[in-house]
């Protein structure tokens, strides 16, 4: 059986990519017969994970399929290519199995001589990032950043007692960047990396963002001692007052920075002028979060402690600080928003304890604030939900969909699609004050898996953009690597004791 399962794997490696290799190792490695591939189709047991299939249940109306062009879209980029069933004896099934997509493939059932990339998705997205986890690092301070560059080759996680670690993924997670700042507010709040990877913009709870040469030799990159790191002026010119910032972003081309701010307002900067270009009275209250909402960076999505997302149109601000539309739904404030990438549909992460889904289509130029069915008052910052918020509604909720699960209490936990390339943006993940990761089905709203490591917060995670493996990080801490099946290594044990400064690989 393992004889003919090596020959087949040899005459197919020719062919593969990188990643099919990966994955076919990895299944190797596993010690997964054919027989048992033949008939899998759910890959989540194994590790710290609970597999939780079904409706949400805290609600008077559970959450049972989305009914909704985006089930049908997220569906397309997961389904293999017709021809495929031609060619298989059987019947119609799915999901198809690997073998018989690599089978399929080496008989060129495409006719264009390999994967679309609905056929990769089919095949890479059951293959959840669940087992270990794997520590990357670990550090005595709250980690409150934790991303992926754009191809994957660089992670940077920011802690709060100053740190912001730059990981080179491809040389074993070795620290290329250890960046320590100075004089912050509070706590490092995010990080932006600029699309050529070689700067890095950081935000404190102020209006001061720090902008520090990635590319450079300079390991160890301590503020204005070994390296200058640039300070932007976001206070507008006329004095004001002072202000913090929660949320950076470049532009897709680099050349600008978008910011949300606790004094209500995204703020527009021009790195290559120098200068403050724009000052959005957005909100009525903190902009927790701001991001594009695809290439073009003309659509901007803010969310804040109005409980509102509003949808920005650089093209046509009709009137100043008036926006494209306004979408409700949340009854708390939005803590993370994160676009699909196609200028129509977002999540957002709300201090109601739900992940949104929205269509920009749906939004609204008017905004009922009439919330006077609340009875309750509470702190997310001290305080637990109240159990019965939990059932609440907002009158005119325009989203599509919302997941529950996860706990948004304390910070500003973040929330994303997973990645277009291997999973076609079929599963939404978060962080959650449980101290879990939490990843749902966009269609169906099952929670998929619940990673389980973390002692404290999870505020963010990220997943590789083309290889099956998370990042989450926490207050605790640790930075840990969940994969499908794993590198090889045997998984973190799991201690309580904390370990100073110990670095792995
Ligand atoms: C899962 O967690 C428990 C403790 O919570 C630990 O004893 C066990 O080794 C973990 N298993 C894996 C596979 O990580
Ligand atoms: C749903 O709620 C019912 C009763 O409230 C309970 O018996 C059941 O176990 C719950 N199901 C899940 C999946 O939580
Ligand atoms: C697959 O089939 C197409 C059309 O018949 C052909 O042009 C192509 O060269 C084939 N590719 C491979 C790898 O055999
Ligand atoms: C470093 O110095 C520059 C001016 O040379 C200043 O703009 C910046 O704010 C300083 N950085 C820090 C972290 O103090």
């Amino acid at each position: 059986m393992f004889k003919k399962f090596w020959v087949f794997l040899c005459l197919t490696v020719e062919s593969l990519d990188a990643l099919f290799v990966f994955l076919w190792v990895a299944i190797v490695e596993m010690g997964y017969a054919m027989s048992r591939l033949e008939i899998e189709s759910e890959l989540f047991e194994g590790g710290n994970v609970t597999s939780e299939a079904g409706c949400s249940n805290r609600s008077d109306k559970p959450f049972c399929k989305v009914d909704h062009e985006i089930a049908q879209l997220t569906n397309l980029k997961s389904v293999p290519n017709e021809r495929l069933h031609q060619l298989m004896p059987g019947k119609k099934k799915l999901p198809v199995s690997p073998v018989k997509m690599l089978a399929g493939r080496e008989g060129n059932y495409s006719r264009r001589g390999g994967f679309s990339s609905a056929d990769r998705c089919h095949m890479i997205s059951r293959y959840l990032p669940v087992n270990g986890p794997w520590l990357a690092d670990q550090m005595t301070s709250r980690a409150y950043v934790s991303q992926f560059s754009a191809d994957g080759s660089l992670f940077v996680a920011g802690f709060q007692g100053s740190d912001i670690r730059i990981y080179n993924v491809d040389r074993g997670w070795k620290v290329q960047k250890n960046i320590l700042a100075k004089s912050l507010r509070w706590t490092v709040t995010d990080t932006s990396l600029s699309p050529d990877q070689r700067h890095l913009v950081y935000t404190s709870m102020s209006p001061i963002v720090h902008i520090v040469n990635v590319g450079s030799a300079t390991t160890e990159s301590l503020a204005n001692i070994t390296e200058v790191h640039e300070g932007l002026d976001f206070s507008a010119a006329d004095g004001g007052y002072s202000f913090g910032i929660f949320s950076v972003k470049f532009s897709t081309d680099g050349r600008e920075l978008v910011a949300g701010s606790s004094d209500d307002s995204i703020y527009v900067y021009d790195l290559e002028a120098n200068k403050l270009s724009l000052r959005i009275a957005a909100h009525m209250a903190d902009v927790n979060t701001v991001t594009f909402a695809d290439e073009s960076g003309n659509l901007i999505y803010s969310g804040s402690d109005d409980n509102l997302c509003k949808v920005w149109d650089r093209r046509c601000f009709v009137a100043k600080d008036k926006p494209a539309g306004v979408l409700m739904g949340h009854l708390e404030g939005v803590t993370f928003i994160d676009s699909r990438g196609d200028g129509r549909y977002f999540i957002s992460n709300g201090k109601d304890q739900t992940i949104k889904l929205w269509d920009t289509r749906k939004m609204s130029s008017i905004t009922s604030c009439n919330l006077g069915f609340k009875t309750y008052d509470w702190d997310y910052r001290w305080m637990d939900y109240p159990p019965q918020a939990r059932d609440l509604k907002h009158p005119s909720d325009q989203s599509i969909a919302t997941y529950k699960g996860h706990s948004v209490l304390r910070t500003l936990i973040r929330c994303y699609f997973s990645p277009e390339y291997s999973t076609g943006q079929k599963y939404i993940y978060t962080g959650s004050h449980d101290s879990r990761v939490y990843i749902y089905d966009v269609a169906t709203g099952a929670q998929v898996a619940v990673l389980k490591h973390h002692t404290s917060p999870v505020r963010d995670c990220s997943w590789h953009p083309y290889y099956p493996m998370l990042v989450s990080s926490s207050w605790d801490g640790d930075v840990v690597k969940w994969e499908f099946p794993g590198s090889g290594e045997a998984p973190t044990p799991v201690s309580k004791k904390r370990i100073r400064r110990r670095y792995y690989y």
